[in-house]
């Protein structure tokens, strides 16, 4: 049984982007499931396998492509939650420039332009935003400069935002996923690394991304009704710990 009501959403549109996998897939799955239309757009659409009994709007886009995304928003007739979740890491060679840009094209760049293009539908239906931060939004990452470069702004961002959209009736949060078992955690080969990770966790255990699919619904919810500017970090308490 879900903790939300299933037409929790019902006439209500979300655009996710990164919604062909991960974090972004579970939150789109998670949506729809509970009413909402859900666009989701990413890579690799076509081979994307979507939960059985779940309807997604599934489109090939790549969000550095700024016409893609322009056609992307001009086709929705309404807009009442974005979930900007398209993400890459390029591990130890985003200390170089062109790696460097390369991500923070995609996971700082893309967010904001895509939510700058949904500013007037999200203020037509007093709408809202959920970025997607990280644990990098707190420390740094000597091995994840760019990454962790981005994930700090996306919390500037959305305080920004926040205020700057609240008269608009927009409320801008994020959640700020812990270590949630995605192909991008998969990229972490390094077994002592995933070792200290677990033992950091007090949960002791990775996130499912669904997880982070019910905190996004809870923020986009009505019960979220008093809450814009905040980052909810969603990490079994790995930001608890010290060591
Ligand atoms: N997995 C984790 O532990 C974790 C933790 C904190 C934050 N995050 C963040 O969550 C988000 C999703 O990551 P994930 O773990 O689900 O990764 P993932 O690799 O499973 O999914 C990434 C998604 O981004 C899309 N994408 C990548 N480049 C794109 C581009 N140029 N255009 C369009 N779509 C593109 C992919 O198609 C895919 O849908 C990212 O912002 C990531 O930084 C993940």
């Amino acid at each position: 049984m879900s903790t939300f009501v299933s037409d929790l959403f019902a006439g209500k549109t979300a655009l996710v982007t990164g919604g062909t996998s991960g974090i972004g897939q579970a939150t789109a799955e998670y949506l729809a499931r509970h009413g909402a239309h859900v666009v989701a757009i990413g890579l690799g659409a076509d081979r994307t396998a979507v939960s059985d009994g779940v309807e997604l709007d599934l489109r090939e886009v790549d969000v550095t492509d700024d016409k893609a995304l322009k056609a992307v928003i001009a086709d929705l007739d309404r807009l009442d939650i974005l979930v900007p979740a398209a993400g890459i890491s390029l591990g130890d060679r985003e200390i170089e420039w062109e790696a460097f840009n390369t991500v923070l094209s995609i996971q700082l760049n893309a967010v904001y332009r895509i939510t700058d293009l949904a500013h007037p539908l999200l203020a037509a239906s007093q709408g809202s935003v959920i970025n997607i931060a990280s644990m990098y939004s707190f420390f740094g990452g000597g091995r994840r400069v760019a990454y962790s470069a981005a994930k700090g702004a996306v919390v500037q961002i959305t305080k920004s935002l926040a205020e700057a959209w609240a008269p608009d009736g927009i409320r801008v949060n994020a959640v700020a996923p812990g270590w949630i078992n995605t192909p991008l955690l998969a990229t972490i080969e390094d077994q002592a690394v995933v070792d200290r990770l677990l033992s950091r966790t007090p949960l002791n255990r990775f996130g499912d991304p669904e997880e982070i699919g019910k905190a996004i619904a809870f923020l986009a919810s009505d019960a979220a009704s008093f809450i814009t500017g905040v980052v909810l970090p969603v990490d079994g308490g790995y930001l608890t710990t010290g060591i």
